[in-house]
Protein backbone atom coordinates (compact mmCIF):
# COMPACT_ATOMS: atom_id res chain seq x y z
CA UNK A 1 0.00 0.00 0.00
CA UNK A 2 1.59 2.87 -1.37
CA UNK A 3 2.44 6.37 1.15
CA UNK A 4 0.71 8.91 -1.19
CA UNK A 5 -2.97 8.36 -2.37
CA UNK A 6 -4.28 10.42 -5.04
CA UNK A 7 -7.64 10.54 -5.74
CA UNK A 8 -8.59 11.75 -9.15
CA UNK A 9 -12.16 13.27 -8.96
CA UNK A 10 -12.76 14.92 -12.47
CA UNK A 11 -16.55 14.19 -13.82
CA UNK A 12 -15.54 14.77 -17.28
CA UNK A 13 -12.11 13.93 -18.06
CA UNK A 14 -12.11 14.07 -22.03
CA UNK A 15 -12.74 18.09 -21.42
CA UNK A 16 -10.08 18.71 -18.64
CA UNK A 17 -7.29 19.86 -19.70
CA UNK A 18 -5.41 21.20 -15.95
CA UNK A 19 -6.73 18.14 -14.48
CA UNK A 20 -5.26 15.65 -17.28
CA UNK A 21 -2.14 17.30 -17.31
CA UNK A 22 -2.02 16.79 -13.17
CA UNK A 23 -3.44 13.18 -13.54
CA UNK A 24 -0.61 12.63 -15.74
CA UNK A 25 2.47 13.37 -14.24
CA UNK A 26 1.04 11.93 -10.58
CA UNK A 27 0.34 8.76 -12.59
CA UNK A 28 4.16 8.41 -13.88
CA UNK A 29 5.25 8.53 -10.50
CA UNK A 30 2.82 6.03 -9.33
CA UNK A 31 4.32 3.73 -12.01
CA UNK A 32 7.91 4.74 -11.16
CA UNK A 33 7.02 3.62 -7.80
CA UNK A 34 4.27 2.18 -7.01
CA UNK A 35 5.27 1.64 -3.38
CA UNK A 36 5.30 5.60 -2.75
CA UNK A 37 2.38 6.99 -4.94
CA UNK A 38 -1.21 5.01 -5.92
CA UNK A 39 -3.49 7.17 -8.02
CA UNK A 40 -7.00 6.26 -7.66
CA UNK A 41 -9.45 7.47 -10.15
CA UNK A 42 -12.86 7.59 -8.91
CA UNK A 43 -15.23 8.51 -11.85
CA UNK A 44 -13.41 5.62 -13.39
CA UNK A 45 -13.46 3.11 -11.11
CA UNK A 46 -17.39 3.76 -9.82
CA UNK A 47 -18.96 4.90 -12.64
CA UNK A 48 -22.35 3.45 -11.58
CA UNK A 49 -21.38 5.73 -8.24
CA UNK A 50 -21.16 2.27 -6.25
CA UNK A 51 -18.51 2.59 -3.61
CA UNK A 52 -16.34 0.01 -2.42
CA UNK A 53 -15.86 1.19 0.99
CA UNK A 54 -14.13 -0.91 2.56
CA UNK A 55 -11.45 -1.07 -0.18
CA UNK A 56 -11.07 2.78 0.17
CA UNK A 57 -10.33 2.27 3.87
CA UNK A 58 -7.69 -0.18 3.53
CA UNK A 59 -6.26 1.73 0.64
CA UNK A 60 -5.48 4.48 3.15
CA UNK A 61 -4.17 2.24 5.92
CA UNK A 62 -0.66 2.99 5.66
CA UNK A 63 -1.25 6.01 3.49
CA UNK A 64 0.99 9.49 5.18
CA UNK A 65 -0.73 12.06 2.50
CA UNK A 66 -4.24 11.72 0.91
CA UNK A 67 -4.61 14.00 -2.16
CA UNK A 68 -7.93 15.17 -3.31
CA UNK A 69 -6.98 16.38 -7.01
CA UNK A 70 -10.43 17.82 -8.38
CA UNK A 71 -11.65 21.15 -10.31
CA UNK A 72 -13.29 23.08 -8.28
CA UNK A 73 -17.55 22.46 -8.66
CA UNK A 74 -19.97 25.01 -7.19
CA UNK A 75 -17.42 26.41 -4.63
CA UNK A 76 -17.11 22.57 -3.66
CA UNK A 77 -16.21 19.17 -4.32
CA UNK A 78 -17.22 17.14 -7.40
CA UNK A 79 -20.96 15.05 -6.52
CA UNK A 80 -18.70 11.79 -6.57
CA UNK A 81 -15.61 12.73 -4.15
CA UNK A 82 -18.80 14.18 -1.54
CA UNK A 83 -19.70 10.61 -2.12
CA UNK A 84 -16.55 9.21 -1.14
CA UNK A 85 -16.28 11.45 1.76
CA UNK A 86 -19.74 10.69 2.92
CA UNK A 87 -19.40 6.98 2.76
CA UNK A 88 -15.69 6.49 3.55
CA UNK A 89 -14.74 8.98 6.23
CA UNK A 90 -17.50 7.22 8.43
CA UNK A 91 -18.22 7.64 11.79
CA UNK A 92 -16.30 5.62 14.23
CA UNK A 93 -13.81 5.04 11.93
CA UNK A 94 -12.93 8.53 10.55
CA UNK A 95 -13.70 10.34 13.70
CA UNK A 96 -16.30 10.42 16.51
CA UNK A 97 -15.88 7.86 19.45
CA UNK A 98 -12.93 5.23 18.37
CA UNK A 99 -12.58 6.82 15.22
CA UNK A 100 -8.94 6.86 15.02
CA UNK A 101 -7.79 5.59 11.33
CA UNK A 102 -6.68 9.11 9.54
CA UNK A 103 -5.13 10.71 12.88
CA UNK A 104 -1.84 11.88 12.24
CA UNK A 105 -2.06 11.62 8.02
CA UNK A 106 -2.39 14.60 6.11
CA UNK A 107 -4.29 15.92 3.14
CA UNK A 108 -3.95 18.03 0.83
CA UNK A 109 -6.48 19.88 -1.70
CA UNK A 110 -5.01 20.66 -5.26
CA UNK A 111 -7.91 21.54 -7.42
CA UNK A 112 -8.61 23.79 -10.52
CA UNK A 113 -10.79 26.80 -10.90
CA UNK A 114 -12.66 28.41 -14.19
CA UNK A 115 -12.48 32.01 -11.75
CA UNK A 116 -9.82 33.84 -12.46
CA UNK A 117 -7.76 35.11 -9.42
CA UNK A 118 -9.03 38.52 -9.73
CA UNK A 119 -12.34 36.60 -10.11
CA UNK A 120 -12.17 35.67 -6.39
CA UNK A 121 -12.47 38.50 -4.43
CA UNK A 122 -15.02 41.31 -2.53
CA UNK A 123 -16.52 43.26 -6.72
CA UNK A 124 -15.37 40.40 -8.53
CA UNK A 125 -17.48 37.50 -10.28
CA UNK A 126 -16.95 35.31 -6.98
CA UNK A 127 -17.41 38.15 -4.14
CA UNK A 128 -15.01 36.44 -1.46
CA UNK A 129 -11.34 35.64 -1.84
CA UNK A 130 -10.57 32.04 -2.61
CA UNK A 131 -9.60 30.79 0.84
CA UNK A 132 -13.45 31.79 2.10
CA UNK A 133 -14.34 28.29 0.36
CA UNK A 134 -11.63 26.30 2.28
CA UNK A 135 -12.90 25.76 5.93
CA UNK A 136 -15.08 23.26 4.91
CA UNK A 137 -12.30 20.87 3.77
CA UNK A 138 -10.02 21.89 6.74
CA UNK A 139 -12.48 21.46 9.18
CA UNK A 140 -13.14 18.02 7.51
CA UNK A 141 -9.46 17.61 7.87
CA UNK A 142 -9.32 18.26 11.60
CA UNK A 143 -11.96 16.23 12.61
CA UNK A 144 -10.52 13.08 10.96
CA UNK A 145 -7.12 14.28 13.18
CA UNK A 146 -5.58 15.24 9.62
CA UNK A 147 -3.38 18.17 9.01
CA UNK A 148 -4.77 20.37 6.25
CA UNK A 149 -1.65 21.36 4.03
CA UNK A 150 -1.37 24.99 1.81
CA UNK A 151 -3.58 23.51 -1.02
CA UNK A 152 -1.65 23.71 -4.89
CA UNK A 153 -4.62 25.84 -6.29
CA UNK A 154 -4.73 26.91 -10.44
CA UNK A 155 -7.50 29.61 -11.06
CA UNK A 156 -8.48 30.37 -14.46
CA UNK A 157 -8.33 26.80 -15.66
CA UNK A 158 -9.57 27.77 -19.29
CA UNK A 159 -7.23 30.72 -19.31
CA UNK A 160 -3.55 30.01 -18.84
CA UNK A 161 -1.57 28.94 -21.43
CA UNK A 162 0.30 25.74 -22.07
CA UNK A 163 3.56 26.98 -20.44
CA UNK A 164 1.97 28.20 -17.09
CA UNK A 165 0.09 24.95 -16.86
CA UNK A 166 3.46 22.98 -17.54
CA UNK A 167 4.81 25.29 -14.71
CA UNK A 168 1.83 24.63 -12.31
CA UNK A 169 2.09 20.51 -13.08
CA UNK A 170 5.60 20.81 -12.48
CA UNK A 171 5.12 22.10 -9.06
CA UNK A 172 2.63 18.99 -8.63
CA UNK A 173 5.28 16.71 -9.68
CA UNK A 174 8.20 17.86 -7.26
CA UNK A 175 6.08 18.45 -4.46
CA UNK A 176 4.66 14.90 -4.67
CA UNK A 177 8.07 13.52 -4.97
CA UNK A 178 9.43 15.77 -2.50
CA UNK A 179 6.52 14.82 0.12
CA UNK A 180 6.97 15.08 3.06
CA UNK A 181 10.17 17.06 2.88
CA UNK A 182 8.35 20.55 1.56
CA UNK A 183 9.72 23.64 3.75
CA UNK A 184 6.29 25.22 4.87
CA UNK A 185 5.77 21.72 6.47
CA UNK A 186 8.50 22.24 9.43
CA UNK A 187 6.25 24.60 11.24
CA UNK A 188 2.52 23.30 9.96
CA UNK A 189 0.95 22.47 13.61
CA UNK A 190 -0.86 18.75 13.96
CA UNK A 191 -4.75 18.98 13.45
CA UNK A 192 -6.27 20.90 16.15
CA UNK A 193 -8.45 17.99 18.06
CA UNK A 194 -12.19 17.96 17.40
CA UNK A 195 -14.28 15.38 19.57
CA UNK A 196 -17.66 14.41 17.53
CA UNK A 197 -20.04 12.91 20.55
CA UNK A 198 -21.99 9.43 20.22
CA UNK A 199 -24.90 11.41 20.15
CA UNK A 200 -24.34 13.91 17.13
CA UNK A 201 -24.58 11.60 14.66
CA UNK A 202 -27.74 8.89 13.82
CA UNK A 203 -27.64 5.61 15.66
CA UNK A 204 -26.84 3.00 13.32
CA UNK A 205 -28.58 0.71 15.70
CA UNK A 206 -32.05 2.50 15.67
C1 LIG B 1 -20.74 21.96 -12.68
C2 LIG B 1 -19.58 22.90 -12.67
C3 LIG B 1 -19.42 23.77 -11.62
C4 LIG B 1 -18.34 24.67 -11.59
N1 LIG B 1 -18.21 25.51 -10.52
C5 LIG B 1 -17.17 26.38 -10.49
C6 LIG B 1 -17.01 27.26 -9.36
O1 LIG B 1 -17.76 27.23 -8.38
N2 LIG B 1 -15.98 28.15 -9.40
C7 LIG B 1 -15.11 28.22 -10.46
O2 LIG B 1 -14.19 29.04 -10.42
N3 LIG B 1 -15.21 27.36 -11.51
C8 LIG B 1 -16.23 26.45 -11.54
N4 LIG B 1 -16.34 25.57 -12.59
C9 LIG B 1 -15.26 25.53 -13.62
C10 LIG B 1 -14.26 24.41 -13.31
O3 LIG B 1 -13.68 24.56 -12.04
C11 LIG B 1 -13.19 24.38 -14.39
O4 LIG B 1 -13.84 24.06 -15.61
C12 LIG B 1 -12.09 23.38 -14.10
O5 LIG B 1 -11.42 23.67 -12.91
C13 LIG B 1 -11.08 23.35 -15.24
O6 LIG B 1 -10.14 22.32 -15.01
P1 LIG B 1 -9.96 21.11 -16.06
O7 LIG B 1 -9.21 21.67 -17.22
O8 LIG B 1 -9.21 20.04 -15.35
O9 LIG B 1 -11.36 20.64 -16.42
C14 LIG B 1 -17.39 24.70 -12.65
C15 LIG B 1 -17.56 23.79 -13.71
C16 LIG B 1 -18.63 22.92 -13.73
C17 LIG B 1 -18.78 21.96 -14.89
Amino acid sequence: MARIVVLLAHPSPEHSRVGTAFARRAQALAAADPAAIEVRDLYARYPDYLIDVAAEQRALADARLLVWQQPIHWYGMPPLLKLWLDEVFTFGWAYGPGGRALQGKDLWLVASTGGAEASYRPGGANRYFFDAFLPPYEQTAALAGMRFLPPLLVHGAHRIDDAEMQAQAEVYADRLARYPNWPELADLAAAAPCEVAADERPDPGA
